[in-house]
């Protein structure tokens, strides 16, 4: 399998997840539902649920699934998707009119623009505890996963190193000369937390043993920083059409970035920087991790 192919597999295996266990948009009160499906069904990149499968099938038993075309570890999509509930919950509050005041995302108005600031609020709300749900409720795995991963995604989330505590330092920092270490903590706090959950995640589904487990956060510690790197970067050079969302809202609200701090050739060479380390911190793992080791690269070469 190409990795393009094996993406869409991936991306169509958490898509369907996520139609089993978010409620339709005729369950009462409609609205709410309907505001939770136009940001998760938007059409985004799926880049955390599919690191979490892509962990859990290099340390996990493969099984082939009916669907796919290679190996897949049973039920991994499932604990995924939770990453891309509380993933769209981040966007939709990100571009809410007192954080990044967005009107566009994956394409289309964003959430606040079609239903109002009140219904996204309760609609990031609802896709943050329902992750919460999926995890506790996982069909066929041992209660003592399931908690680990609870407390990987909390904690991700959290204000603690994790999301909220790197979107109160990006918000903080705006119109502000910041160090690197500033800079870092953003970076590894709003998004990297998130991508190293989503690997943890994967890898606690699969089963994997400490040694396992160690290569992977380190794996996943890399790949988030030079994630919201190549983001920034984007920001810069991308175009609103291929991007999905605004293109140059960073430089126009003094937003900390490593393109503003570095400029856009240092920044580059940081993700390439982080795309080595992330691929060396795989060696362990030998040949099972050749996935992750594409989807590394693809993080740091892609274009939107
Ligand atoms: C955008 O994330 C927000 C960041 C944390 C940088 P993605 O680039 O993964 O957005 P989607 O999910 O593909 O829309
Ligand atoms: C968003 O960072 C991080 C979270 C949503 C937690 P950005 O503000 O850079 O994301 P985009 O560029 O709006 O997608
Ligand atoms: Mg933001
Ligand atoms: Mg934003
Ligand atoms: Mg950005």
């Amino acid at each position: 399998m190409t990795l393009e192919e094996y993406l869409a597999s991936r991306r169509g295996l958490v898509d369907a997840a996520l139609e089993q266990v978010v409620p339709s948009e005729r369950t009462y009160p409609e609205t709410i539902h309907r505001a939770m499906r136009h940001s998760l069904f938007a059409g985004g990149k799926r880049i955390r649920p599919i690191l979490s499968i892509a962990a859990s099938e290099a340390v996990g038993v493969d099984i082939a699934g009916p669907q796919v075309t290679g190996p897949l570890v049973a039920g991994a999509e499932r604990s995924a998707c939770a990453l891309e509930l509380v993933h769209t919950y981040s966007l939709i509050h990100d571009d809410l009119p007192a954080l990044d005041n967005d009107d566009y995302r994956r394409g289309r108005p964003t959430c606040h623009k079609v239903f109002g600031d009140a219904m996204a609020i309760l609609a990031g709300d609802a896709l943050l505890t329902l992750a919460f749900r999926v995890l506790a409720e996982l069909p066929d795995v041992p209660s003592e996963r399931r908690v680990r991963m609870i407390v990987e995604l909390a904690s991700a989330a959290g204000s603690v190193d994790g999301m909220i505590g790197g979107q109160v330092a990006d918000i903080e920092a705006e119109g502000k000369k910041i160090d690197t270490t500033y800079l870092d903590y953003i970076h590894r706090s709003k998004t990297g937390a998130l991508l190293r959950a989503s690997v943890h995640i994967g890898a606690i589904h699969g089963g994997a043993n400490p040694e396992q487990f160690a290569a992977l956060s380190e794996y996943g510690f890399h790949i988030g920083l030079a994630f919201q790197i190549v983001d920034d970067i984007l920001d810069v050079v991308g175009s609103t059409e291929s991007l999905g969302k605004t293109a140059g809202k960073d430089a126009a609200q003094q937003k900390a970035t490593f393109p503003a701090l570095y400029g856009l050739e240092p920044s580059r060479a940081k993700a390439d920087e982080h795309l080595t380390k992330a691929v060396e911190a795989l060696l362990p793992l030998g040949d099972n991790a050749a996935r992750l080791r594409e989807i590394a690269e693809r993080i740091v070469n892609r274009s939107a």
